[in-house]
């Protein structure tokens, strides 16, 4: 937990921009309940609410809070425990003291939400929620408001505060970051011909459990990086192959890092290999090279898939005019995903809000193709964005099927070449990356081994 001066600020600023944008009533905040996994005494590894912990920072089940947007009265809802929990908890600090530690001097149990948040409606005043990212919470609101709908300004006046991050959580930040690079060394090391994926998951995840919350999301680890999102680590690792090692760490604060790399499995590139890598690693530090404050993130995407498409052209993958091609989404058959996203207490900062309002400016609309379609953060960059920088290439052989297929290559795909790729796999490279005064900074104190002879060399014991 941050000072608890850190969580008055943040509350005072909450209230004074819904006030300004002329709000009224109350807002309502719910941290998360305990999901049990089987039974009620079996649960999934607890995690509270982001926005939760960015206002309250209490790290507790059962928790809510009401701010009146009039009177500024701040009211915190949780049970203190009876003799029943502390046989099994052990003794807990009072709510009162747990509330007086993030300057709230009000607390009451947790069943006098629903008297609370009747009255606000009986009276007219309208009750402002986030949209909650748990079913629990979503049944708990349905039934205290009537089925109400989440208020888009708490979530615009929310979005606006963590989306630009203070320099407490830029430290927090970049300790995640310092986490996720021993996650990552430790797993580089482990790469061995003949073990199964999973003993390196092991070892890199059990680092991260040793000095921190855990791992910021289900860690891709696989031979198999076409598949963007593979969460099977079931294989022996062969030689010859290219592993996408996808993963981040979670600290104790909470703060997420979000790194990838992609290895040769026997500690060399083959030509053909290193001729795509070289790519994707070029794009990762020509995107880096235009990071700065009052360029849209959603151009950086762009130019950075121009770059790549020029470098495929150059391999003679695609023919013709590149702008063209990028006009044509023809980008998308390569990089089906966006340059990168908001990263913060979620490693998909608060994507549960909603991507478009987290992602893109008010004057931004969303695109519908391949690719750019998928860009979770488009805005025009400012000082304090965290954001990651991941670009990739692969050769996704049911998705260069179906542009043969459809005619969506408009010709520019050179098929005949294309197909000697289809055992090929992917490339993915990613960095975490503060928005500057004057530019970027990548985040944690090292970057990990990037360049293709940096990670040869990184790897010669094999
Ligand atoms: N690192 C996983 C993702 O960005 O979706
Ligand atoms: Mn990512």
């Amino acid at each position: 937990m941050f000072a608890k001066e850190i969580y008055i600020a943040r509350r005072a600023r909450l209230l004074s921009d819904m006030v300004a944008a002329g709000e009224k009533g109350i807002v309502l905040f719910l941290g998360n309940a305990e999901a049990p996994a089987q039974y009620k005494d079996n649960c999934y590894k607890w995690r509270q609410d982001s926005s939760w912990l960015y206002f309250f920072g209490l790290d507790e089940p059962l928790y809510g809070a009401v701010l009146d947007l009039e009177s500024g009265e701040q009211t915190l809802f949780a049970d203190d425990v009876e003799i029943g929990d502390i046989i099994w908890m052990g003794p807990q600090p009072t709510v009162l003291s747990r509330a007086e530690s993030v300057g709230i001097r009000r607390a009451v149990p947790y069943g006098e939400l629903d008297t609370v948040v009747a009255k606000a409606l009986r009276a007219g005043r309208p009750v402002h929620f986030l949209p909650p990212s748990r079913y629990y919470n979503t049944l708990k609101l349905a039934a205290l408001t009537g089925g109400a709908k989440p208020s888009e300004a708490l979530v615009r006046a929310v979005i606006a505060q963590r989306l630009v991050k203070e320099d407490c959580e830029i430290a927090a930040i970049d300790a995640a970051c310092d986490l996720g690079y021993e996650m990552h060394t430790v797993a580089r090391d482990a790469i061995r011909t003949g073990i199964v994926e999973q003993e390196i998951v092991g070892k890199m995840e059990g680092l991260t459990l040793s000095k921190g919350w855990g791992v910021s999301f289900p860690t891709i680890l696989t031979q198999h990086g076409e598949t963007l999102h593979n969460h099977l680590h079931d294989k022996i690792i062969e030689p010859g192959k290219l592993m996408v090692i996808d993963a981040g760490a979670e600290s104790n604060e909470h703060y997420a890092s979000d790194f990838t790399r992609t290895y040769p499995t026997g500690g060399r590139y083959t030509p053909r290999q290193r001729d795509i890598y070289q790519i994707v690693c070029d794009c990762n530090n020509f995107a880096f090279s235009q990071i700065r404050p009052g360029v849209a993130y959603r151009d950086v995407h762009l130019s950075t898939v121009r770059l790549m498409l020029e470098r495929l052209k150059d391999l003679d993958l695609v023919r013709g005019d590149v702008d063209a091609m990028v006009a044509e989404g023809i980008g998308g058959l390569f990089m089906p995903h966006g340059l990168g996203h908001n990263m913060g207490l979620d490693v998909h900062d608060m994507e549960d809000l909603g991507e478009n309002l987290v992602g893109y400016d008010p004057d931004q609309k969303r695109a519908s193709q391949l690719g750019l379609g998928s860009l979770r953060m488009a805005r025009k960059l400012v000082p304090g964005h965290v954001i990651t920088d991941e670009p990739g290439i692969y050769f996704i052989p049911a998705l260069m099927q179906k542009f043969k297929d459809e005619g969506l290559d408009k010709g520019f795909v050179h098929f005949a070449k294309l197909e000697t790729y289809s055992d090929f796999g992917g490339i993915r490279l990613e960095d975490d990356v503060l928005v500057t005064a004057d530019g970027a900074r990548r985040l944690g104190r090292q970057r990990l081994p990037i360049e293709p002879d940096e990670v040869e060399a990184a790897m010669t014991r094999l």
